[in-house]
């Protein structure tokens, strides 16, 4: 195990978090870097992609491993942008989206880690993923991609990190995010909508999407929309990112008044009752939301400053 640095291949032992490890710990590490080796391989690449997307839970140390080790992160990179030249047009086979969702499951891995969290973000990883966050067929290999890709920005926002939303906020994830809660399955839009919970939720992710009218309408058009598509299909998952995501919008003055006139009425009448009905937490949400922009339906002032002043009506 030259190229392994020294850190790891003999901590590893500790990686599961026991003091002494067992016989069967040490083999199962010695298992899993073997594996990490093997993506250097082409020949060997596809099983040991499988393989350890599959193990991934269980070592916990496997993301620094990956980042650390020689080659494995570059040929983790080549097997995404290969198939570049099969997203448009659009020709990418269920073996290919396989092969790819499972090198992204070790990027997962990789931006959900504390140690090398930073160092994915730094090194500007997330950007490679999204030409699948872009895409528009609705197949099954061009979903699973998406639900995959959007699964690796899902765990760097999971944590709450300024930087993090600020790095994403850079690199116009917003766009992307609200293609998907178009374009996506219920549970890509369920996904893409947590990310944009997660920004929002952040102060600065709050101000850039009510920093314009278009950015704020363009977000509250999207949330609007798959509120319609809830009647049709309920998914109490869906409803309740949907409604944090309107309560948030109105924590901002601006946004709270647009919001008065461009929130669905399904949301202000018995349409979701059943929905509600198990999740307190989303009918308390949706209360304090109701609350917010004021219970009866007041018409926006003229003039008042906000999203009226700058859309010049
Ligand atoms: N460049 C665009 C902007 O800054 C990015 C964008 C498109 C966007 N649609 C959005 C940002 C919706 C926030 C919300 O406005």
């Amino acid at each position: 195990m030259a190229n392994l640095p020294q850190s790891i291949s003999t901590s590893g032992a500790t990686s599961f978090g026991a003091s002494s490890a067992t016989a069967k710990d040490r083999s199962r590490i010695a298992s899993v870097e073997h594996l990490v080796l093997q993506l250097n391989n082409p020949d060997l690449r596809e099983n040991a992609l499988h393989e350890l997307s599959k193990k991934r839970e269980l070592f916990q140390d496997l993301a620094p491993l990956l980042w650390n080790s020689f080659g494995t992160m570059s040929a983790l990179l080549q097997e995404i942008v290969s198939i570049f030249p099969v997203i448009s047009p659009p020709n990418l086979t269920p073996a290919q989206s396989t092969r790819v969702c499972n090198a992204l499951a070790l990027f997962q891995c990789v931006a959900s880690h504390l140690d090398t969290r930073m160092q994915f973000l730094h090194a500007h990883i997330p950007l490679y993923l999204y030409p699948f966050l872009n895409t528009t067929s609705k197949s099954r290999p061009f979903e699973y991609l998406r639900l995959t890709s959007l699964g690796v920005i899902g765990a760097l926002v999971k944590v709450d990190d300024t930087k993090v939303i600020s790095f994403l906020l850079s690199t116009e994830i917003i766009p992307l995010c609200l293609r998907s809660m178009e374009m996506g399955s219920e549970l890509s839009k369920t996904v893409a909508t947590f990310i944009v919970q997660k920004i929002l939720l952040d102060e600065i992710g709050l101000k850039y999407i009510c920093t314009t009218a278009e950015r704020f309408y363009a977000v509250a058009q999207v949330l609007g929309n798959m509120v319609e598509t809830l009647v049709e299909q309920p998914s109490s998952r869906l409803l309740k990112h949907i409604i944090r995501c309107y309560l948030r919008l109105s924590d901002n003055q601006s946004a709270c008044k647009a919001l008065r006139t461009c929130l669905p009425d399904m949301l202000r009448d018995a349409t979701f009752s059943n929905c509600l009905r198990e999740d307190p937490t989303a009918r308390m949400w949706l209360q304090q939301l109701l609350h917010n922009i004021g219970d009866n339906r007041v018409p926006a002032l003229q003039g008042g400053g906000g999203f009226d002043r700058m859309m010049g009506s």
